[in-house]
């Protein structure tokens, strides 16, 4: 290791002597100048600038004029340097390399750029007595809502028209690429919520994913857990509880109230489970009549609605035997209830609306409803939804959808 050190010295005095830099006069460096430099190591981290310099006193007087340079890289054989915009204290040991801190910019090698004070996404041009402040990128995060701070931070200058990646944070994307114009600004763009799940396909990528997300629903004004289905995009909410809708396999005697089994079913007779219920985000309510996650005995029910049937032919119709035709809804865990506004009307011959009972956090209601001549029940007008004000799911339980670039 000696020997390569002196090795290196004995370089170093010919970088020194032959370096092409025009200085005025006689260029004396200070005993200073050394202490910030370190022989056989090299800092790591990604360069800022690359820059084949004619020497090392050239490296040093670029990484002084780029506002941003702290420190460079210089490569003895290669002349590669190699600025570098952060304190960086990490470095390995590479035989060829020297690294030097550039603390101040004082000194006859930056001529009019002595002591600038330029901004920092520029770099310091001499122009006879005066200096220019020349922009060569941009640095920094843009004022914008939900930008991702560390995406703008993973660089500390960002040439002309490179692009950001992910420059939103997780549940947004921009709505276009930020972009570094040559004003050294950010080029205009927002950051929108994902509001669909379909908005995946915006950012490329697996946009066909399948599974829980959180999605952006403005007329909630939050984030809605939401089952994405694959390939169609479609929203659905998976449920957690039992979620049951009834025409019981029975016809009432309207005498008697017996119920008797039914063969064959009439036609509204079945039995419905449901494990996610399809919503529609722009009305935020629920589909009552897609069974994709359901299952049914005989005829599908819809979702929210109940029914039974009475004897006709036993004649009297002015019996009024308890309704059989039983719903239940439970929203429990899913972060979303239905509205209290909901209200349920009749369907069929003879329905009737029977009791409605909503739990207190109005998360499960649970109905009787029926006929009192023939086969009839209720049905909700429209099953509207809203955030439960007592209830998120966990945000893990869920995914943000992350956009690397629209
Ligand atoms: C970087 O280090 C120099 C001295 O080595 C110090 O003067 C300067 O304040 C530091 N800058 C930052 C941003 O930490
Ligand atoms: C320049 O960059 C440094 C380091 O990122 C920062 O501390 C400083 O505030 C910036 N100056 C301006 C004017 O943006
Ligand atoms: C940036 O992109 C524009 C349009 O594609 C092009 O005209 C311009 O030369 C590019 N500038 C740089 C510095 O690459
Ligand atoms: C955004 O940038 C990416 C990566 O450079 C590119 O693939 C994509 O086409 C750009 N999108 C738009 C809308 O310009
Ligand atoms: C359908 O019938 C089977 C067998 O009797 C029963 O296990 C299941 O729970 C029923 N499904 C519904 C939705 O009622
Ligand atoms: C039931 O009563 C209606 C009139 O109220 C009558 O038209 C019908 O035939 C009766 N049905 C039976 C089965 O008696
Ligand atoms: C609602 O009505 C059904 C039958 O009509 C009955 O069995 C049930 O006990 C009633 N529930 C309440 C809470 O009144
Ligand atoms: C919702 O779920 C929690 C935990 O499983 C339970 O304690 C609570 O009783 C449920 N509420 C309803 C309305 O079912």
């Amino acid at each position: 290791m000696g020997s390569n050190r002196e090795d290196i010295f004995r370089l170093m005095f010919w970088i020194l002597v032959g370096s092409g830099v025009p200085a005025k006069g006689n260029m004396c460096l200070k005993p200073e100048f050394y202490q910030n430099m370190r022989i056989g190591e090299k800092l790591l981290g990604e360069p800022m600038v690359f820059h084949q310099a004619g020497g090392l006193l050239d490296c040093y007087r670029q990484c002084g004029l780029y506002s941003l340079c702290q420190s460079f890289n210089y490569d003895v054989e290669t002349h590669q340097c190699e600025l570098i915009a952060l304190n960086n204290t990490i470095t390995e040991p590479v035989v060829n390399n020297i690294i030097m801190d550039v603390p101040n910019r004082y000194g006859q090698l930056f001529g009019s750029c002595e002591n600038h004070v330029c901004p920092n996404n520029t770099v310091c041009r001499v122009e006879g007595p005066n200096h220019a402040c020349v922009i060569v990128g941009c640095h920094g995060n843009p004022d914008i809502q939900n930008v991702n701070i560390a995406s703008f931070e993973a660089k500390s200058l960002w040439f002309f028209n490179e692009t950001v990646m992910y420059a939103c944070k997780a549940g947004y994307y921009p709505s276009l690429n930020a972009t570094c114009s040559v004003a050294g600004t950010w080029s205009p763009f927002e950051c929108l919520p994902f509001n669909e799940c379909d908005k995946r396909r915006v950012c490329g990528g697996d946009a066909t994913a399948e599974g829980e997300f959180w999605v952006f629903i403005e007329t909630l004004g939050g984030w809605v857990k939401t089952y994405c289905r694959s390939g169609n995009n479609i929203e659905y909410v998976t449920l957690y509880d039992i979620n049951t809708f009834s025409t019981p396999i029975f016809v009432k005697d309207p005498v008697t109230c017996d119920q008797a089994p039914v063969t064959p079913k009439l036609p509204s007779m079945g039995h419905t489970n449901f494990q996610k219920a399809r919503v529609l985000l722009l009305q935020m309510k629920i589909k009552v009549d897609t069974f994709r996650y359901s299952n049914s005995n005989f005829t599908k029910q819809n979702f929210g609605s109940a029914g039974d049937c009475v004897d006709n032919d036993v004649n009297d119709t002015n019996s009024d035997c308890g309704l059989i035709g039983r719903f239940v809804i439970n929203t429990n865990g899913t972060g979303l209830r239905i509205k209290s506004s909901v209200t349920w009307e009749t369907w069929g011959v003879g329905g009737r609306v029977g009791n409605i009972t909503r739990s207190q956090d109005g998360r499960r209601i649970e109905g009787y409803c029926g006929s009192v001549v023939g086969c009839g029940g209720c049905q909700p007008t429209e099953l509207l939804l809203e955030l439960d004000p007592n209830y998120t799911p966990p945000l893990d339980s869920a995914t943000f959808f992350k956009c690397k670039a629209p």
